[in-house]
């Protein structure tokens, strides 16, 4: 893949299993770019029987001699940065180059008050479910142009002017909306001051180390957070994130030209899951539901809460294809499947007595969508062991080209297990 630029971005509602693609594909390429969301994120990754989960990191960080970056359309949690680079470090796995971007915004410790508490005071229905890492109040700021940026942290006249303004309004609410203790300005001061000395090594001018690296013929990888359904325009707003995470967010977060990329590979799972509240059609509230919970070990890596699961939701992945504009969709944890004697794909929802073969772009938030399923038969072989397409029994390669032909797009890898060597590469 040299000289090329990919995007790895989540078709679903986020934790498809990008990191291990990510993973998977790193080899090949000089640069790894995480360009969007901050510490919502967790990005699991398994090496030789031993599991790693980044939040802010990119996961090409394990490999020795890569490029990492974390772009300009970041927030990043100073605290979240440090401990996982230590925890890195500790483990002697600190082998990638990191750059971490001037421009990206620092998530602070109000931003992560504020969340909680706007989260409290939501109504029943209107809650999220965020993961309160601060990210909603920390790309408001942005949006409203008083965040904090990275770069900041090393001028303290600058850094000083910021939080002197930001404190004047977040204390008023913290302390008369929210009822809670304001925050010392010299507290806050010194602790930023001290996230800069230690943040400096890594500072730098993201937007130019990945554009000079394209330049070079360098290959780059631009690892999406979260999944299209959760994206701020794109998603079942207003049970998304903050951020742009379906591909266009790679160039905004970033700073690179639409023109430069290559091609847009979407990560999707053989079944559905979603955290936090909002829609989710093809939701299973009983036993198959709790089956694919238990087999898939679907609870968030961030905050430990338990995955709704459900069915494939075809018209979801069709959307995916469409606002992403995607070249290849990778399938993790098809070995999930295993044991089910059926397995449904959700082809099309009528709403309002509309046929709808793609979502549309405001998904009405009522439940009254009737869901139109397809049934194919399921399999019991274990396919954990198989490397390449022709290993899977005849209905996994059924399954898989179901997918292929329903979203026109062709599969290029699967996932039969949570292991590095547990891929099958059929078009990558
Ligand atoms: P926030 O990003 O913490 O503001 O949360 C907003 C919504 O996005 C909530 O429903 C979260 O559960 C969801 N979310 C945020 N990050 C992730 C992720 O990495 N995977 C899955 N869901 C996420």
């Amino acid at each position: 893949m040299k000289g090329k630029a990919e995007v790895i971005i989540g078709a679903q509602w986020g934790d498809e299993g990008k990191g291990r693609i990510v993973d998977a594909l790193a080899d090949r390429v000089d640069v790894v770019v995480r360009y969007q969301g901050g510490a919502n994120a967790g990005h699991t990754v398994v090496v030789e029987g031993e599991k790693h989960v980044f939040h802010l990191l990119p996961s090409g960080m394990l490999y020795p001699g890569k490029t990492c970056v974390i772009g300009n359309g970041v927030v990043v949690d100073p605290d979240q940065f440090l401990a996982e680079i230590g925890e890195l470090r500790e483990k002697r796995k600190d082998k990638a180059r990191l750059i971490l971007s001037e421009a990206s915004h620092v998530v602070m410790p109000y931003h992560k008050i504020i969340d909680e508490a706007e989260e409290k005071r939501r109504s029943k229905g209107r809650k999220i479910g965020t993961t309160k890492r601060g990210i909603g109040p920390c790309y408001a700021d942005k949006v409203n142009r008083i965040g904090i940026r990275v770069g900041d942290l090393l001028d303290p006249d600058t850094l000083r002017a910021k939080i002197i303004e930001n404190l004047e309004i977040k204390n008023l609410l913290l302390t008369r909306i929210f009822n809670m203790a304001p925050i010392p300005f010299d507290d806050l001061m010194e602790k930023a001051l001290g996230w800069g000395q230690q943040m400096r090594p890594y500072i730098g001018d993201g937007t130019a180390i990945v554009n000079e690296a394209l330049d070079k013929g360098s290959g780059v990888l631009f690892e999406g957070a979260q999944g299209t359904l959760l994206d701020i325009d794109h998603g079942t707003y207003p049970f998304v994130t903050s951020s742009s995470a379906s591909a266009g967010g790679a160039c905004i977060g970033t700073g690179i030209g639409p023109t430069r990329i290559d091609r847009v590979l979407g990560v999707a799972k053989a079944y559905c899951t979603r955290v936090g509240e909002g829609p989710f059609p093809t939701e299973e509230l009983g036993e198959i539901g709790e089956r694919l919970r238990e087999a898939g070990g679907e609870y968030g890596a961030t905050t430990g809460r338990p995955r709704r699961c459900g069915w494939l939701d075809m018209v979801a992945l069709r959307y995916a294809v469409r606002v992403n504009g995607l070249g290849g969709i990778a399938l993790t944890k098809l070995d999930v499947l295993t044991g089910l004697e059926e397995v449904k794909v959700c082809t099309r929802y009528e709403i309002d007595g509309k046929r709808h073969e793609i979502l549309p772009s405001r998904l009405p938030e009522r439940e009254d969508i009737r869901l139109h399923y397809e049934s194919l038969k399921g399999w019991s072989e274990d396919i954990s062991e198989c490397r390449r397409i022709e290993d899977l029994p005849p209905e996994a390669r059924d399954y898989v080209r179901f997918i292929e032909e329903n979203c026109k797009v062709p599969v290029v890898l699967i996932g039969v297990g949570s292991g590095r060597e547990q891929t099958i590469l059929c078009g990558l």
